[in-house]
């Protein structure tokens, strides 16, 4: 049977449904870089100096430049079947939140409600003097910019050394602990974001990969769909509605 089958008949018949847990990959059929692929993002800067508090505190205004430049590419990109397809399924009770890694709002603009953002959104901007959380319809004018409070703002997501929000990783580790899970265009090797399927596994839980490589959660995967997500999910989804699940 091919895995987009067994996949669509473990969402339709998951006890407790699923949570997606996604990555850089599900955003590439959108045309965003990802990090670690050919044409990643690491491949032509080097995180130490772009996405370190150190890089910021050294160098505000370059660091800005490269958010901003991505901000931009995010704000031109539109979801794609996979996003749209998450959030069908979130509609219909199959799929209960979405954990992601990526900074975009596709998830949100596909439909998704219920969305943890474990490292942050490119679209918000956060004071390092009052915390205040500023969204970003667009770049900021001035860079860095400025709270009203008089200190300057970065940009809200976490960089490289920088612990993920308690309660993010909590209510994240308590949903994969509660749930299935579909693992989607991550390369799981990022903690501790990679650590959430593995307590799936531990509670018995069914983990499902859905990725054109393979990565370090493979071995552990119940079904892995060696596909693109726009693939994968375009497929499931006709499966699905063939036998009246959507
Ligand atoms: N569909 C599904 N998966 C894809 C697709 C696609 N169309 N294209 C690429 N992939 C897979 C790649 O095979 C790879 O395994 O997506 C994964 C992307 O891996 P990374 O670039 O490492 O992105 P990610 O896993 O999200 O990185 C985790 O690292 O740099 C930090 O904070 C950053 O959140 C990011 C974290």
């Amino acid at each position: 049977m091919e895995p987009e089958r067994k996949v669509a008949e473990l969402i339709a018949k998951s006890e407790n449904g699923f949570v997606a847990l996604t990555g850089a990959g599900i955003s590439a059929e959108s045309g965003i870089p990802t990090f670690r692929g050919e044409n990643g993002l690491w491949k032509k800067y080097k995180p130490e100096e772009l996405a370190t508090f150190q890089a910021f505190v050294s160098n505000p205004r370059l660091v800005w430049e490269w958010y901003s430049w991505r901000l931009e590419r995010v704000l031109k990109a539109t979801p794609n079947k996979a996003h749209k397809v998450i959030a069908e399924l979130e509609r219909r009770g199959y799929v209960k939140a979405v954990i992601t890694q990526n900074v975009d709002d596709l998830h949100e603009r596909a439909g998704s409600r219920n969305v943890v953002h474990l490292h942050g959104r490119i679209d918000e901007a956060r004071c390092l003097g009052c915390g205040k959380i500023e969204r970003l319809s667009e770049p900021p004018s001035n860079l860095p910019p400025k709270c009203g409070c008089g200190e300057i703002m970065r940009p809200n997501v976490v960089w490289f050394g920088e612990p993920l929000r308690q309660e993010d990783m909590d209510y994240a580790v308590r949903l994969c602990m509660r749930h299935d899970v579909l693992v989607i265009g991550t390369s799981s090797v990022v903690y501790p974001a990679a650590s959430l399927p593995y307590y799936s596994k531990e509670m018995g839980k069914i983990v499902v990969e859905i990725n054109p490589e393979s990565t370090p959660l493979s071995p552990i995967a119940d079904i892995t769909i060696r596909k693109k997500a726009g693939l994968a999910f375009e497929r499931i989804a006709t499966i699905l509605k063939e036998e009246g699940f959507l």
